[in-house]
């Protein structure tokens, strides 16, 4: 095989791969919109400036600071987890929604967590869309 086709063949295939890739990733953005809804909706909205509910508005949660929506109440367990300017990030939302009241003793988001990791990286891929970066 010549060298510009073999190029070509190896670009065309690459392409192909990454294609897939967004692929699976708008489907567990779609999964994890399904389960954000069934499993927190409950006691939190989603949008923009949305108004807290039993727990915080959740807009921009990924990358934001801990414990910081304006004029909510958090518990005194949140805050102190919060200390320092800690932010959530994937790791830390990933081990927070396994069992939130293990990794923040005391937080008052009565949920007792999503245990498998392939639905709990889906919710994390939608709640990564809550943003305004997009
Ligand atoms: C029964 C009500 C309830 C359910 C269901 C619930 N939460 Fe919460 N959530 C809360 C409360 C209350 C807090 C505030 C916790 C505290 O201050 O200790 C909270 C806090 C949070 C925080 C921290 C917010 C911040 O501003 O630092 C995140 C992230 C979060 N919840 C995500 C979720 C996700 C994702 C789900 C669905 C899988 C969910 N929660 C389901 C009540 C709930």
């Amino acid at each position: 095989m010549n060298k510009i086709l073999k190029a070509g063949l190896i670009a065309v295939s690459m392409v192909a791969f990454s294609g897939g890739a967004f692929a699976d990733e708008a489907k567990d953005i779609k999964k994890g919109a399904k389960m954000f809804k069934k499993k927190c909706t409950a006691c939190h909205t989603m949008d923009k400036g949305g108004k807290a509910k039993v727990g915080p508005n959740l807009f921009g949660i990924m990358g934001k600071k801990i414990a910081t929506t304006e004029g909510y109440k958090y518990s005194t367990a949140m805050k102190k987890f919060g200390e320092g300017d800690k932010v959530w990030d994937e790791a830390t939302l990933s081990e927070y929604l396994k069992k939130p009241a293990k990794l923040v003793k005391g937080t008052k988001m009565s949920f007792s967590g999503i245990k498998k990791d392939k639905k709990r990286n889906r919710l994390l891929a939608y709640l990564k869309t809550l943003s305004d970066a997009k």
